[in-house]
């Protein structure tokens, strides 16, 4: 049961490591030649789901307390898997295994859970498909369970039509398979941890605007990769420092990559009082100290080339915009449609509940803000985005509100409700 605080957030708060860099470090750290330590890894539901496939194709990967390491096998090192890939509710780790797969001398079979074996997997098997890959959807419907043949791959130009790092990053770790030069061309720029992990690797990736490409057959060297705070959890206590009064938080070590930051550009945009410091240490991620006030909030319009940079922090923008005074208004956001959840429907459905006045469209939704939101019996469709965004939502709603599956967070922030309590005791 989740109730309206009376007390405001305060202290300081470091949040666990970026989800994205998390998955990547493992899969790249897998493919150098030697050792790589990973610092701050993301030890959440998604993130194991990616551990356990690499176990799986023979890499040895060893949880310390303060460290994970990788023994690289190289780029030809993987070895056949003796089951089924279960890559769990991550699409990240079926999208991104898709593509190094591909290249492999062995067959695999890759599969998720219910969610993720409903999500749209054409996305990567046309342009796989155009390398040259054989990959198939089992059941012929375009989702998982995949099955991936050894195959010899050639570099492609791809033209993808939607801004995915999904897609992106899988034709790249496909594109390391072949002899040419790999690129991809994207309607708007997506995340780009693939590219910048892949140049500390060692390989050679030139990005021109929306255009990345990578040079095949790199070889690549184990490194220490120290995971900065994921900026999509770190959302939650922005948006509740935001609403809830008197309110002010400190989060530390946050990545800040401008791939990944739409939302701090969009709460600045709708009044928010975020400081953000320490931007200037070194580092391939950039990383910054957020100080965040609660202050009143104003509607805003988000659409466009930010939607990349934002896509998994709309849910609870939505939140944030029900409490605003004013129209938000956001559009060119049909993937959220293939996420996890509908959250389109998700958003809409669990907002009306708590009394807000919101309308779905075919490609976003449009929140009339400043009436405040009450405590309703909501599900989170085991959602994890859903599940935080809504846990939000009930500090700052009247009355109390309960949430179905709420445990759904283990997905990507498994200590999410008591580092929530912290920072509502300090
Ligand atoms: C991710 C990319 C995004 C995002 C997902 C993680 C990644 O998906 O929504 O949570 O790590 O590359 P798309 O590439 O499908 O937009």
């Amino acid at each position: 049961m989740f109730r309206k605080t009376n007390r405001p957030l305060r202290g300081e708060i470091t949040v666990p490591g970026d989800k994205s860099i998390s998955h990547r470090s493992i899969m790249l750290g897998a493919l150098a030649e030697g050792d790589t330590r990973i610092t701050h890894f993301l030890k959440s539901a998604d993130c194991l789901s990616t551990i356990d496939c690499f176990r799986r194709m023979g890499i040895s990967i060893r949880e310390d307390e303060n460290e994970i390491v990788v023994r690289g096998r190289g780029l030809y090192g993987l070895r056949a898997p003796d089951s089924i890939l279960d890559a769990g509710n991550s699409g990240t780790t079926m999208r991104l295994l898709s593509g190094i797969l591909s290249g492999q001398s062995f067959s695999a079979t890759l599969t998720g859970d219910d969610s993720l074996t409903a999500r749209p997997m054409k996305r990567i098997i046309e342009p796989l498909t155009l390398m040259g890959a054989s990959i198939a959807s089992k059941a012929g419907n375009g989702c998982a369970p995949l099955l991936i043949r050894p195959a010899a791959l050639h570099s492609i130009h791809y033209h993808s039509p939607l801004a995915s790092a999904q897609v992106k990053s899988c034709v790249l770790l496909a594109g390391l398979y072949t002899d040419g030069l790999t690129s991809v061309t994207e309607p708007a720029v997506s995340r780009d941890h693939t590219e910048r992990m892949l140049r500390g690797f060692g390989a050679s990736v030139t990005t021109d605007a929306r255009t990345v490409s990578v040079s095949g057959r790199p070889s690549l060297q184990g490194m220490d990769i120290d995971v900065p705070g994921d900026i999509s959890s770190a959302a939650y206590f922005i948006a509740a420092a935001l609403l809830v009064p008197g309110s002010e938080i400190l989060i530390r070590n946050t990545g800040i990559n401008p791939t990944r930051s739409g939302i701090l550009r969009v709460l600045e945009s709708m009044g928010g009082d975020i400081t953000i410091i320490n931007s200037d240490l070194p580092g391939p991620e950039p990383t910054a100290d957020l100080l965040v006030r609660s202050c009143p909030l104003r509607g805003t319009v988000i659409q466009g080339e930010i939607i990349p940079t934002l896509i998994d922090e709309i849910p609870i923008l939505a939140v944030l915009a029900s409490f605003a005074d004013g129209d938000t208004i956001i559009r060119d956001a049909a993937d959220l449609r293939a996420k996890e959840s509908d959250r389109i429907e998700t958003v809409t459905s669990n907002l009306r509940l708590m009394g807000a006045d919101i309308t779905p469209t075919e490609d976003g939704m449009i929140i009339r803000g400043g009436r405040g939101l009450h405590g309703a019996s909501l599900n989170s469709f085991r959602d994890h985005r859903i599940a935080m965004s809504f846990a939000i939502a009930a500090l700052a709603a009247e009355g109390e509100t309960d949430i179905k599956d709420a445990d759904c967070i283990n997905i990507s922030y498994p200590g999410f409700y008591k580092d929530l309590q912290s920072l509502l005791r300090t």
